[in-house]
């Protein structure tokens, strides 16, 4: 098998990556990734070496790119696409959301419409199957789609989307694409929908690798409203299962909840960081909402717990000592990947070529 997986330098992605090279040694691993702020090749220094794994820098929304990867041209005959790559930060898509709809919406139909061109067996007539494809396409979203809950009930893969921010917004756009694919072409996409991930090579700007990387320098920790808004929280291995399933076992056209019941509010994150780090509460510094600052999010993951067999491997409290434990570890790794000035050179690259 040879699998597209896009976003692959980033934190899920590269996660991923790792994972499937272990799970299927026999399988060939295309990574597209434009290599934003959030992409690093550091992520996967360990498998660069692998000849069954190759990095293509380039964006989804490169129709030509894209065109070459998924027709066979580049490498060979893809049979799967996995599409993790989007811009992710919710705070950055409030103060610049068009790159959102660049990457997620139009990234997403790009290759779509390359696995439908391409994936489409000939000879096959319509209404078009999903046996009549050689390319399954997974779309990895989030549940953020949903909107906010109140304090009580989960969301399950039948509430109605109701995203609140621009990101969200874009992630419910390419669900919608997903969807109208499978529903008008018969394509065999599938739709994850997972809650908040935490681990290893998570980007510094979110909020466990935030507080920690913080704490780590003397820093306070800036904890928004009154801290009690909920998360749903899983470790990154178990959602790598989870895509790994989802692609290998999902129905085509299912959307798959994956959630870890790991509901626990900001505020019991960050004094769970500062106390593991032996600092004390006066490192937390309140600071001003979020603007459309969702209140809670909890997923009800039985379908792929029912359906796929997907079961979580880690529990939170080791989940987040482990992941706790290696930032402390990686702090070489934290430096790469925050350094202002690598992000500046990057930005001038892209101007001038
Ligand atoms: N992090 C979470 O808690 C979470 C939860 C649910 C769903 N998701 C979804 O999982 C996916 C991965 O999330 P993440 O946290 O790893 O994000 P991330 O920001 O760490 O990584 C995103 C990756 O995509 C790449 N990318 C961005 N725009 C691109 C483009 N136009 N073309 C090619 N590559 C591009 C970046 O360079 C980066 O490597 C996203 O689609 C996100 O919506 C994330």
């Amino acid at each position: 098998m040879r699998l597209l997986i896009t976003g692959g330098l980033g934190f899920i992605g590269s996660n991923l990556v790792r994972y499937l090279l272990e799970t299927h040694p026999d399988y060939e691993i295309i990574n597209l990734d434009a290599e934003t702020y959030a992409g690093h090749r550091e992520n996967l220094a360990d498998v660069d070496k692998n000849p069954k794994y190759k990095l293509v820098v380039g964006r989804v929304e490169d129709e030509k790119l894209v065109d070459e990867i998924v027709s066979g041209k580049k490498f060979g005959t893809i049979d799967g696409i996995i599409n993790l790559a989007a811009e992710s930060h919710v705070d950055r898509s409030i103060s610049d959301p068009f790159v959102f709809v660049k990457s997620n919406v139009m990234g997403t139909h790009v290759l779509l419409d390359a696995a439908f061109r391409h994936g489409l067996k000939a000879g096959a007539s319509q209404p078009y199957k999903p046996e009549d494809y050689t390319i399954k396409y997974v779309q990895v979203s989030t549940d953020e789609v949903y909107g906010s809950l109140g304090p009580e009930g989960l969301f399950t893969e039948e509430t109605p989307l109701q995203p609140n921010s621009p990101y969200s917004a874009s992630k419910a756009s390419a669900d919608m694409l997903c969807r109208a694919y499978f529903h008008t072409y018969g394509m065999p996409t599938v739709i994850t929908r997972c809650s908040n991930n935490y681990g290893p090579y998570q980007h510094p700007e979110k909020l466990i690798p935030l507080f920690i990387t913080n704490l780590l320098k003397g820093e306070k920790v800036p904890v928004y409203g009154d801290g009690l808004n909920v998360r749903d929280w899983l470790q990154v291995e178990d959602h790598c299962s989870a895509i790994d399933l989802a692609f290998h076992k999902g129905v085509p056209g299912e959307v798959y909840n994956v959630g870890g019941h790991n509901e626990r509010t900001n505020m019991y994150i960050t004094k769970l960081i500062i106390s593991e780090l032996g600092k004390g509460e006066e490192m937390i510094k309140y600071v001003q909402d979020r603007l459309g600052h969702d209140r809670r999010y909890a997923i009800d993951s039985s379908k792929i717990q029912k359906e796929l067999g997907w079961k979580p491997k880690h529990t939170f409290e080791t989940g987040i000592r482990a992941t706790i434990k290696w930032y402390t570890e990686n702090t070489e790794w934290v430096n790469t990947v925050s350094t202002p000035h690598k992000e500046a050179v990057r930005e001038l690259a892209k101007t001038t070529h």
